[in-house]
């Protein structure tokens, strides 16, 4: 059994996604250990309660230090014992000790095809704005095992999702939701709970 935990910042669909999935049985042998939200008003924290999945926050707000926060919020990650960490919408510069206790055991959903609109300072609707600016007529979603870099871990799926013409950034980050982002981060889940993940030469490959 993959037990694994969700990091959350904001309203939680990819949580949910999650949820959803491993209900729906398209999720395997994967239990959600615990969910970690930075902040206390995330609708993602009450999604974890309604589920009955053990939530807790962990904001800077409430240490002296941005070390002390770290401390805390690797050691809320290790009390559930994770096999695998996942940053579902997460916006937290990671602690370093975190990333390297969990490399290759994190993973990550970034709303664009990486490597294009991704780094430092791309998340949210600012990713789809700079879609639309450039005029891409495809974007999509990715999921990446996080190393030490922004975004820049090996690529484990990716799915395109058509820009269409007078799209806002409201409705393009919906449509990359809907269509990628709560398909491949359950199906990434799953194909690693069922041990149909690989690695070779520093990238990630589904096994056939
Ligand atoms: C998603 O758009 C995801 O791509 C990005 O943050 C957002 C999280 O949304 N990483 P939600 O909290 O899962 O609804």
């Amino acid at each position: 059994m993959l037990k694994i935990v969700v990091m959350v910042s904001g309203g939680g669909t990819n949580l949910q996604a999650i949820m959803d999935a491993i209900a729906a049985g398209k999720i395997t042998n994967t239990e959600i250990a615990g969910v970690i939200s930075n902040k206390k008003d995330a609708f993602a924290l009450e999604r974890a309660a309604k589920a009955g999945i053990p939530a807790q926050c962990v904001s800077v707000k409430d240490f002296a230090t941005r070390d002390e926060f770290n401390e805390a919020l690797l050691a809320a990650v290790d009390s559930y014992q994770p096999d695998l960490v996942v940053l579902a919408g997460f916006l937290v510069i990671l602690p370093e000790m975190l990333v390297k206790n969990y490399k290759n055991r994190m993973i990550n959903i970034h709303p664009s095809l990486i490597p294009s609109f991704c780094g430092a300072g791309f998340y949210g609707l600012r990713v789809h704005e700079e879609v639309l600016a450039r005029g891409n007529k495809v974007t999509g979603a990715t999921v990446h095992f996080v190393d030490e870099g922004c975004d820049s871990g090996p690529i484990l799926l990716q799915k395109a999702v058509e820009v269409k013409y007078g799209d806002t950034p409201e409705v393009l980050q919906r449509r990359v939701m809907e269509e990628a982002e709560w398909n491949i981060l359950p199906q990434a889940i799953d194909l690693i709970a069922n041990g149909k993940v690989m690695f070779e030469d520093g990238h990630a490959w589904v096994k056939e």
